[in-house]
């Protein structure tokens, strides 16, 4: 009877020594738990937002910042690669694109490019013919600096 139990006490312990071994084999150093918390940490590490693949942004709080709110307002039309035409066209390279008109016409575009069809500006009328007339939704509740922060996102992640 002694020995039925010792024999049961090796086995549970060569069960286990295997289990562990496995482990660290794995994860030589660092438990599971640890190493979600380093992935976490790098994700959300200030100054170290990448636009695109290895390329660190310059304004990295203004680049988050642009990013989610082209996130929720504008990717549903225009693509987040800035290259493609999706619904509305590429926004790379945007505001070179208005450079021959003062800075608040693409800013007016954006919150109402209506009223710039409406009022025969020549970009906005162009852009709008070539586009079928598609309406672009109006974004009256984006402030300056939300504006400023898509723009400077779009630049960015054209590249
Ligand atoms: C419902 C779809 C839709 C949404 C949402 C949308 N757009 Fe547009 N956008 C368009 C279309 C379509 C055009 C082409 C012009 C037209 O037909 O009005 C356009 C054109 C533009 C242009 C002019 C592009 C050029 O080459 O001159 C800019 C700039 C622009 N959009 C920025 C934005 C931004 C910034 C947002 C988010 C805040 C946004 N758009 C959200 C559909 C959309």
């Amino acid at each position: 009877m002694r020995l039925f139990q010792i024999l049961i006490y090796m086995l549970a312990l060569t069960i286990g020594g295997c289990l562990a071994f496995q482990h660290n084999i794995q994860f030589p150093h660092r438990s599971p738990k640890q190493l979600q918390y380093i992935e976490k940490v790098s994700e959300s590490t200030p100054g170290v937002d990448f636009v695109s693949k290895g390329t660190p942004s310059s304004n990295p709080a203004l680049n988050k910042q642009g990013k989610a709110l082209f996130k929720t307002n504008c990717a549903s039309c225009h693509n987040k690669n800035m290259k493609d035409d999706l619904v509305g066209p590429a926004l790379n390279g945007v505001a070179a694109r208005w450079k021959d008109y003062p800075e608040e016409d693409l800013y007016e575009w954006i919150r109402n490019s209506q009223s710039l069809v409406e009022s025969k500006h020549p970009k906005g009328v162009s852009i709008w013919k070539e586009w079928n007339k598609a309406v672009m939704a109006p974004f009256p509740n984006l402030s300056d600096e939300d504006i400023a922060a898509i723009l400077f996102y779009i630049e960015e992640t054209s590249g």
